[in-house]
């Protein structure tokens, strides 16, 4: 059996076929909001259920309850504001009650919302609670100031599907996720979340796990990251090397998750784990710092936060990993815990620096990345520096 939904049922607000189109003509004549990309991968989000039990964009009540409690006001778990800041002229517009199109960036409407609820937001107070720090050199809380502070809440109901571009082939609601694990018979799967190239801590700790259970769900983040990640078009094709050359075929499901990072730390950690529940994983990756960024929170503070709930309200065993690397001494992948070499004898690169080797078409040792993954790495970003001068 994979996991049941957060909430028990498996949301669907995607009016496909006939109905779908009829109600675009409608949608038409409605006053309409202009949302971002990374907008419109929420709404894609909670249409095809990844985020059940949201039906829609959070209301007051549940914001601030999300917010202050991490859970819904009918007390179920929820880490983050998933919410809809709209512009004041927009917000003027609309009265509570009303029926609203959301067009994308490319102006096609792509869902109708009936907004329950038009609030105000304290910034200062979400950021320090849901980032834990006010700084605006956290890209979350650059982004959370930047927005504006009035938010629309209430149900959604998409009505057109981006195009997925180079992911299309990888794109995959919950619902066919499910059925797939079903499928293969998988009854334990683990989910694995990144915003990075596969290196190989990340493929230990994956292997590591998928040692006792049935399948993995590689599950890459590909909504929106920060400037200085390395774009998701480019990593593609990385996952695609390494899945061909390193991974079993047929224990491994390789399917993209269309969000964008919050870079929240420990409280994004509980919600990709609840989010990849509904995918049907009942195990899920939390390693070192995860979803973390800068120094702003403690190397296995997303993996305490766990403690924090009980397991049946989680629904999904989070499986935690030590700093993994690569030990010279030991000739093999290892942790704190399993190998008793000096720091001197472990293959540890940061992001940053892997980044300025890759731009300057540096390969990094094999002990740290596959030179599959490398290559592609190298020729992505140097294609991308010549469209961009
Ligand atoms: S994340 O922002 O998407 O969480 P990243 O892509 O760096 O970050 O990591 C994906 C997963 O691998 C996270 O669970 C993270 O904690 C874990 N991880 C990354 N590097 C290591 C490492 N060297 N050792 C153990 N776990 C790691």
């Amino acid at each position: 059996m994979v996991a049941s939904p957060h909430g028990g049922v498996l949301i669907d607000r995607l009016c496909r076929g006939r109905e779908g189109e009829e109600r675009l003509k409608e949608a038409e004549s409605l006053p309409s909001w202009r949302i971002s990309k990374r907008l419109l991968s929420d709404v894609e989000c909670i249409a095809t259920g990844v985020y059940s039990p949201l039906q829609g964009f959070l209301g007051e009540e549940d914001y601030l309850s999300v917010r202050d409690r991490m859970r819904l006001v009918d007390g179920t778990l929820w880490s983050l504001p998933v919410t809809l800041p709209v512009e004041e002229n927009d917000a003027r517009r609309v009265r509570e009650g009303d029926q609203v199109a959301l067009r994308g960036p490319d102006g096609w409407v792509y869902a109708v919302m009936e907004v329950s609820s038009l609030y105000r937001v304290d910034r200062v107070r979400e950021a320090e609670v849901v980032f834990g720090t006010q700084d605006l050199k956290h890209p979350g809380v650059a982004r959370l100031f930047k927005a504006s502070p009035l938010y629309a809440g209430g149900p959604i109901r998409m009505l057109r599907v981006p195009d997925h571009g180079p992911f299309s082939g990888n794109w995959m609601e919950p619902s066919q996720t499910r059925r797939i694990f079903e499928q293969r018979g998988w009854k334990r799967v683990v989910g694995f979340q990144t915003r990075n190239p596969v290196h190989r801590a990340h493929e230990y700790i994956q292997k590591a796990a998928l040692e006792t259970v049935d399948g993995l769900f590689f599950n890459p983040l590909v909504g929106e990251t920060k400037s200085d990640d390395i774009p998701a078009g480019i990593r593609l094709e990385s996952y695609r090397a390494i899945l061909d050359h390193y991974y079993p075929r047929e224990r491994v499901l390789f399917g993209v998750y269309p969000a964008a990072m919050r870079y929240a730390g420990p409280r994004e950690a509980v919600f990709h784990a609840l989010v990849r529940k509904n995918y049907g994983c009942t195990h899920f990756i939390v390693g070192r710092d995860h979803a973390g960024v800068g120094d702003y929170y403690g190397t296995y503070d997303a993996q305490h936060i766990f403690s924090r709930f009980k397991d049946e309200e989680l629904g999904i065993t989070p499986l935690f990993f030590e700093h993994s690397f690569y030990c010279r001494s030991c000739r093999g992948m290892a942790s704190r815990k399993t190998c008793p070499h000096p720091p001197e004898d472990h293959v540890t690169l940061s992001g940053t620096r892997v980044r300025e080797m890759l731009k300057k078409g540096v390969t990094p040792p094999p002990e740290f990345s596959r030179p599959e993954v490398i290559r592609v790495l190298i020729r992505g970003l140097k294609d991308q520096e010549t469209i961009c001068r």
